[in-house]
């Protein structure tokens, strides 16, 4: 070990913060690795750790108390105190199952993502990704490219990674055989250039043995070009790209510490900015100038992409978390309608028109995705008709956000291009995606503003608007129970409306089956129309099945605070099958009747409903009456 090395080592266990500051100077390297299970990802990490003389597991043990105190991971290793770098990944909420090591040589200093080749590894593979400088997508000399090659080279370069490095390794396993590594390069060069990647390093390797990872190797003579560590020492990673483009900087968080203070923190995802700048806050377009630029090391007379700066404005303009501010007379757009390119990552299929929070940069809305236009079938590049998005699938599909979004392309701006779909039940991070462009169309529909509202209207009728929704299985008692209730509210004076299934599906919703898209579309459409009654003043009652979740919860989103009233007719399946009203049941045991609810297509019934009533032990009229007296008083 060499003398300087070694008192870094040591000063790592010692005091990490003197490291981190000791090591600011280096230029920082972030790279992925991408193999098959067996093609030897962590022997070649683990070799690139110890020929840098740099393994500081015992050393962990520091970061790893460190991140309890200070760290935003929980429990786990929080590896972004250790660069800035990854306050980006953060700031996205992606967690999962991929392991950042750190590691440095005189030179750089690197965060190699390892990301696991399981199942799951789209998802892994996209994180890790996300933040990476260069690829580096492992061979297996004896097995040369396969699909996963092909597929791992794909993600990454949709991803926006421009360095490729192709490890052919075991090259021991083939006698170092340059013939077999000209064949793999050459088999790999025909499919790099059919999906638009133009250069990449090409490297034989052995990471058991060692064989130019650290030091050039004397069983390949015939290989003149740099080691895999000599390469990523060198490799020129583009970081005055994103400080020439535009100044954008999604708002973390307003710092108002006192009265006489107030600024936008963030981290400037691109160009540079000074005091006496003109800027512009997005979605608003409100304008102000750049005043002062704070951190926490004092005042800036200037700052670029990568640092995370408090931005004090002249005026007092309106500006909050979510929003963007950009240079005034370059703002990126802001739309609600997009083709999005979209990597499924979760084991549940995509829900076409289902509500999913849409997650970029800072900012957090609604978003519904339509039917793919086409997937992407990885190993011919064919584009490929689909319903939906699997599990691993890659596919461009519209999709539509309940407000506008400050956005730009992601091939100009992966900050502002870049998204994570959430699963607004599970919480989990369903998919990535990448917004290719706006579309028009929603550019010229505005908001009509009328002079009489839901005030209004409520006042006149002398009553709080209410939507009444009954979910349960079909012949559960839902339009029984409706009616009833619908009857005595009559009697009170309540002007009333009742939405039926049966009857809205010959009307309005004709053209909808049930299937899930169907079912999920037809409570998308009566949601709507429960909500413009509600605002019309009137007491809405609604019969369907409902049986998602997500979408009974889009609903509820769509009213104000407790005009929504959620109430579970909860009839088990033997019981709603014994009753077997319209004979429905009969007909999907038989297997004449697809898709039944409760038979082979889910009821997911509700978690917390306003109103329980129980059709086993309650007749429909008391269910009523349980109904009336739990809405009552009802102005
Ligand atoms: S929902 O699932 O989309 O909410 P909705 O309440 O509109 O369903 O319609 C349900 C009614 O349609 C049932 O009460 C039944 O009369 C009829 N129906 C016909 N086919 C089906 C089916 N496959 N599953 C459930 N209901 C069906």
């Amino acid at each position: 070990m060499t003398d300087p090395i070694y008192k870094t080592d040591a000063l790592i266990a010692e005091d990490i913060d003197a490291y981190l500051i000791q090591h600011q100077h280096k230029s920082l390297l972030r790279f992925i690795t991408c193999g098959s299970v067996d093609d030897g990802k962590s022997t070649l990490i683990g070799r690139l750790l110890y020929d840098s003389k740099m393994i500081f597991e015992d050393q962990l043990a520091a970061l790893e108390a460190d991140s309890k105190r200070v760290g935003t991971q929980g429990q786990e290793i929080d590896f972004a105190l250790l660069v800035d770098g990854l306050a980006a990944e953060r700031e996205q909420g992606i967690t999962i199952d991929v392991a950042y090591r750190f590691f440095s040589t005189e030179n750089r200093k690197f965060i190699v993502a390892d990301t696991p080749g399981h199942e799951q590894y789209t998802r892994n593979m996209v994180t890790g990704a996300s933040t990476a400088d260069l690829a580096v997508i492992l061979i297996d000399a004896r097995k040369g490219i396969l699909t996963q090659t092909r597929r791992h080279s794909y993600l990454a370069h949709l991803i926006g990674i421009r360095n490729i490095v192709l490890a052919v390794n075991k090259m021991d396993l083939v006698d170092y055989s340059q013939s077999v590594f000209d064949q793999i390069v050459a088999d790999y060069t025909a499919f790099a250039e059919g999906i638009g990647i133009t250069a990449f390093t090409p490297l034989p390797i052995s990471g058991f043995k060692g064989d130019n990872i650290t030091a050039p190797s004397a069983n390949t003579p015939w290989y003149s070009g740099p080691t895999l560590m000599a390469h990523l020492e060198t490799v020129e990673v583009d970081v005055t790209a994103d400080q020439a483009k535009p100044f954008r900087m999604p708002v973390q968080w307003v710092n108002r510490p006192n009265l006489d203070f107030r600024g936008f923190s963030g981290l400037i995802a691109s160009g540079t900015i000074k005091p006496g700048d003109a800027v512009r806050v997005l979605p608003s377009g409100k304008t102000s100038t750049v005043s002062k630029i704070v951190t926490m090391d004092g005042e800036l007379d200037a700052a670029i992409a990568g640092q995370s700066v408090t931005l004090c404005f002249a005026d007092e303009v309106d500006c909050s978390r979510g929003d963007v501010i950009a240079i005034a007379e370059n703002p990126p757009q802001v739309a609600d309608q997009f083709e999005a390119t979209i990597v499924w990552m979760d084991d549940d299929a995509m829900h076409v028109g289902r509500s999913y929070w849409l997650k970029l940069g800072t900012q957090m809305v609604s978003a519904t995705v339509q039917a793919p236009k086409y997937t992407v079938n990885v190993n011919t590049m064919e584009h490929l008709a689909a319903k939906t998005l699997e599990l691993n699938a890659i596919g461009v599909a519209e999709i539509a956000t309940d407000k506008p979004i400050v956005f730009e392309p992601y091939a100009d701006n992966h900050t502002l291009g870049g998204l994570i779909l959430i699963d607004k039940i599970t919480n989990r991070t369903v998919a990535a995606g990448m917004l290719n462009f706006s579309l028009r169309r929603a550019q010229n529909v505005h908001w009509q503003a009328t002079d009489i509202g839901r005030e209004e209207h409520a006042r006149l009728k002398n009553q709080t608007p209410r939507v009444l929704w009954f979910t349960g299985l079909s012949g559960s008692g839902k339009s029984t129970i409706a009616n009833e209730v619908e009857k005595s509210l009559n009697l009170m004076n309540r002007h009333t409306f009742l939405l039926d299934g049966d009857n809205v599906r010959h009307g309005l919703n004709k053209d909808l089956g049930f299937t899930e898209a169907d079912r999920i579309e037809n409570i998308r459409r009566v949601g709507e129309m429960a909500k413009l009654m509600a605002d019309a003043g009137l007491i809405v009652l609604t019969a369907f099945i409902s049986p998602f979740r997500a979408e009974r919860e889009l609903v509820r989103s769509l009213l104000p605070e407790g005009e929504f009233i959620e109430i579970f007719v909860d009839t088990p399946l033997e019981v709603a099958e014994a009753r077997d009203v319209k004979g429905l049941y009969k007909k999907a045991r038989s297997g004449a009747l697809k898709n039944f609810t409760g038979i082979d297509s889910p009821y997911e019934p509700p978690e917390h409903p306003e109103i329980r009533v129980n059709t086993v032990e309650m007749t429909p009229v008391e269910a009523a009456e349980h109904i009336i007296r739990k809405i009552m008083p009802l102005k």
